[in-house]
């Protein structure tokens, strides 16, 4: 069979990614161009600087990635590109420029969702899972569980109800003033944090229910965090660490226990976790330990195809193209698309 080379594109949120992928599998380059910098100081994302950042660096990074692959533009045989969830400023960068693309080369164009994409990641690594098997998006933007049963075959089992996972992170590492993105910096302070140290809320939905719910937790933090006299700046650092270590045992606890109640509800033995939260070193050990424990598989990508990357878009475009479909050059961003 013919091989593939798919250019993909991925401008959802704050990082401008550009791959080339052969076959839905290999990855010839994947470069991502993170945005850190621009939103360090206002603590969070800022919508129209991320737009304006991927403006200014998209042609850049795709210029990037194909003269790493070593291919040229004649040699690319799909486009695919990151058509929603996420910031709609950000999402029409890549989009409009994809579109533009496959307009001038006659290229053919998929528009591709983005959690789907992280679902998919898991394909890039050696050994991927066959179907059907349970999968946890955890990110910034989403903490849901799926049945997957195929690419483009997913039934929701449920997902959170206010707060994803990710964001609680960011808003845990705000609130102590330890700087953004708080993901990365809590995982890194609690190595030396005792997790039992203080025992937080598990919010745990009714039994048999996959919804998740992160912002009595958060709150949680907020009033143990009143509770002291001085302000979080001039907590101890042993302080800092045992209050890091103990948010993200609790939300650890919670998203291991309703991904394996998952996998049992449906009768599955594979687990797939994604997402830039997958990329929590006390998550991945906690899944695999509980995996052995249940006799279950878990898979979950590298860190680098767990937070947001192109290469993850174009194992999704490869499969959709392969099968004729293409989307059309009138297709529009969507910040809710659903899956
Ligand atoms: O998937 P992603 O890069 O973008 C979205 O689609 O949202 O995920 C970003 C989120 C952020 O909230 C960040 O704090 C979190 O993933 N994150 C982590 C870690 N690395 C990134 N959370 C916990 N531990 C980490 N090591
Ligand atoms: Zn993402």
């Amino acid at each position: 069979m013919e091989i593939m080379r798919i250019l993909a594109i991925e401008t959802s949120c704050d990082d401008t990614g550009a791959a080339v992928v052969l076959d839905g599998r290999k990855i010839l380059a994947n470069v991502v161009s993170s945005q850190v910098s621009v939103h360090q100081k206002y603590g969070g994302v800022v919508p129209e600087l991320a737009s304006r950042k991927h403006i200014e660096m998209i042609v850049p990074i795709v210029t990037e990635a194909l003269e790493k692959a070593g291919v040229t533009l004649k040699e690319v045989d799909g486009i695919a590109v990151t058509q929603g969830p996420g910031l709609v400023g950000s999402l029409l960068v890549g989009l409009s420029f994809a579109k533009s693309l496959a307009l001038a080369t006659g290229i053919p164009f998929i528009g591709v969702n983005h959690i789907e994409a992280h679902l998919s990641a898991i394909f890039l690594e050696e050994k991927p899972p066959k179907f059907p098997f349970i999968g946890l998006v955890v990110s910034g933007g989403h903490t849901s569980l799926f049945r997957v049963d195929g690419f483009g075959k997913f039934r929701r089992l449920g997902q959170t109800r206010d707060d994803a996972a990710g964001e609680a992170f960011d808003k845990v590492a705000k609130l102590l003033g330890l700087g953004y993105p708080g993901g990365p910096i809590i995982d890194q302070l609690s190595t030396t944090g005792d997790p039992k140290a203080i025992r937080f809320p598990r919010p745990s939905i009714r039994k048999n229910s996959f919804d998740f719910s992160f912002s009595g937790l958060k709150t949680a933090v907020v009033n143990y965090v009143k509770a002291h006299p001085e302000r979080p700046e001039d907590f101890p650092e042993e302080v800092i660490r045992n209050i890091v270590s103990s948010f993200q045992e609790a939300v650890v606890d919670v998203l291991v226990k309703k991904t394996f109640q998952a996998a049992q509800h449906e009768g599955l033995k594979k687990v797939v976790i994604s997402g830039g939260v997958a990329a929590n070193r006390v998550l991945r050990q906690r899944m695999e330990k509980e995996a052995s424990e249940q006799k279950i598989k878990v898979y979950i990508p590298s860190p680098a195809f767990c937070t947001d990357n192109a290469a993850m878009v174009g194992v999704v475009g490869y499969e959709y193209l392969k099968g004729g479909i293409r989307s059309p050059l009138s297709l529009n961003a969507f910040s809710n698309l659903p899956l």
